[in-house]
């Protein structure tokens, strides 16, 4: 993992006092909240419906267990005991009182954590693949180029006042865990014909009002020329893209007025003048990254493991949890294990602080001291040996945490909605809550199979409601809550966006309809199919008709 140096350590305490300087100044009366509001915004923080919410940076979702038991702590001392992971591998801590902020940048600043950058029109916090680095799927490593994205655009003078905020995204996988194509930028890591390891640029993606699947502007980069390439594409946006209309700020906007080659003949000239300066990475400052995410020494293990067959032979429970939760590890004997945050009837991607201390024990016993937040709002254990896996199993399910559903329809991707926030139009987590304790029979989640479920309370799209295979969006209708329905989303390396199939449901509708529609799919799916095979084989017209039959 990528530690602080000196002037990291240095730096992210000089903020913390300054923001405490600001705070105190905010509570005496000397700064109205107007002028207070920027100030906050710099730090992670934003006012909402109840309460200040706080939200904090897991730089592509890594975090050690001594980072996990602090966010467990400040939970306990500071909020009300828990904090919702979101989708953009951050944590959010929804009750926060403003004059324990200070305190709580202080906790996170003690272990090389904090809030900057999470707000604001600047480059936010990048993500990356969640299985990065252990993947057997993998290319390389994209941690390495997440890290050295984020010390560039960390302050970056130039990038601190774009048009609109701006997401980078990056997976090290031909598999797209990462959404890159919903981003301003995404990143895949390829290999040109020559063998040499370089990255897809993707330009143009992302989700709210406006969804648009992203398009490649440069099919290969050389490794050495990230930096130089990315500047062009933030100068180009910097220069042109709208600052008159908060809807047309987005660099999708200006790519899709330009078009993609126009833009891409921009940063191509922008690139020129830029390509061979001081932002050329050498080989020595790759290296240097490198060693932050050297391999751990792995133990030699032989397959098939014996210990971890058996128990799956005597502990069904536990085999099902084995053919959801796992992920294939470029090490034999090792495995990925996924821990769910969505059990039925709870909250998509809350954690109490005993579970955050709890899987910080966990990690440090079983997966190297290492964890992961991965964009569907679930933990992940980087380096787990599959001898242990049965205990460590039996562990998480001590603490709520043994749901055999990844992947599942009950592995919901939602955002706070109404409960929190303030410009929702729809409350999301009590539809989130109804669904996952009406499919909860495991029997029958795993019947349907591979589905991806996301709901937004409004069409911010923070939930990404339109990249789920059933998308759920929050709506105002005449002053009542109700939700439109897609399907046919998709956020992987096939991008889609969903397709609307008709009116919006009022709250108590919602659950049957998405019964209808997945009773619709079991009756006409294909041997073999999953629910999004067989929206792209026969459209959404037979799920339209069944759904608004009785209508
Ligand atoms: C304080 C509460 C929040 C506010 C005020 C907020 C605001 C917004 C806004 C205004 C947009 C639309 C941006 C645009 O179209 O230009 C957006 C998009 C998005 N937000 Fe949030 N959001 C909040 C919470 C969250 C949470 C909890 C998550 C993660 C679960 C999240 C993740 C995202 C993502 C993934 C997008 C879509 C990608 C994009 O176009 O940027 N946001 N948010
Ligand atoms: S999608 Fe809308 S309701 Fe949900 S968190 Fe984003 S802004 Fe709020």
């Amino acid at each position: 993992m990528y530690t602080y140096n000196e002037f990291d350590h240095a730096f992210v305490r000089d903020r913390t006092e300054e923001f405490r300087d600001q705070v105190a100044r905010r509570i005496a009366g000397e700064l109205t909240e107007d002028e207070f509001k920027p100030l906050r915004l710099m730090n992670g923080l934003y006012l909402q419906l109840h309460a200040y919410m706080l939200r904090v940076a897991i730089p592509y979702g890594t975090l050690s267990a001594v980072q996990m038991r602090q966010l467990g702590y400040i939970a306990r001392r500071w909020d009300r005991n828990w904090g919702h992971f979101t989708t953009r591998q951050n944590i959010q801590y929804n009750w926060t009182k403003l004059d324990d902020v200070p305190d709580i940048l202080d906790a996170l600043a003690d272990v090389e954590m904090h809030a900057i950058q999470t707000s604001g029109n600047c480059i936010r916090n990048v993500t990356a693949d969640q299985f990065a680095g252990v993947a057997a799927d993998e290319i390389e490593d994209s941690r390495v180029w997440a890290e050295i994205m984020r010390q560039w655009s960390t302050l970056h003078p130039e990038f601190t006042f774009l048009p609109r905020k701006f997401k980078i995204a990056i997976t090290g996988s031909e598999n797209d865990r990462a959404a890159v194509k919903l981003h301003d930028i995404g990143l895949r890591m390829r290999r040109n014909d020559a063998g040499e390891v370089g990255f897809e640029v993707i330009v143009g993606g992302g989700q709210g009002r406006t969804p648009i699947v992203g398009e490649t502007i440069r099919e290969f980069l050389p490794k050495q020329h990230l930096l130089s390439y990315l500047e062009a594409i933030l100068r180009t946006y910097n220069l042109l893209g709208r600052r008159d209309n908060l809807y047309k700020a987005r660099i999708k906007i200006l790519v899709a007025a330009v078009g993609i080659e126009k833009f891409a003949e921009m940063v191509e000239e922008e690139w020129l003048d830029i390509k061979d300066s001081a932002l050329t990475l050498d080989a020595a400052k790759i290296s240097e990254i490198e060693r932050h995410f050297a391999p751990p020494t792995y133990e030699d293990i032989a397959e098939p493991v014996a210990p971890y067959d058996a128990a799956r032979f005597t502990d069904p429970a536990f085999a099902t949890w084995t053919r959801t939760n796992l992920f294939p590890h470029k090490q034999p004997g090792y495995t990925i294990v996924t821990v769910s945050l969505k059990p039925a009837g709870g909250v998509p991607g809350d954690a109490t602080a005993e579970q955050m201390e709890a899987l910080a024990d966990l990690v440090e016993k079983y997966s190297l001291g290492e964890l992961r937040i991965a964009h569907e709002q679930n933990v992940v254990l980087p380096y787990v040996r599959k001898q242990d896996l049965h205990k460590l199993w039996q562990a998480l399910g001590e603490h709520g945490l043994a749901d055999a559903n990844i992947g599942l329809i009950t592995d919901i991707i939602s955002c706070p909605g109404l409960d929190y926030c303030n410009l929702a139009n729809a409350r999301a987590i009590p539809i989130a809550q109804r669904l996952s304790r009406h499919f909860a029979d495991p029997a029958l989640q795993s019947e349907i199979g591979p589905i991806t479920l996301n709901i937004s309370g409004c069409i911010n799209a923070c939930g990404h409601h339109h990249v789920g295979n059933i998308g759920i969006l929050g709506v105002d209708k005449k002053g009542v809550e109700h939700y439109q329905i897609t399907i046919g989303g998709i956020a992987d390396e096939n991008a889609a966006i969903g397709k609307i199939l008709g009116p919006s449901f009022p709250a108590e509708g919602v659950v049957d309809a998405i019964d209808t529609l997945i009773g619709t799919f079991r009756k006409i799916r294909a041997e073999g199919e999953t629910f999004i095979d067989t929206v792209s084989r026969v459209g959404i017209n037979p799920f339209k008709e069944t759904l608004y039959a009785n209508h």
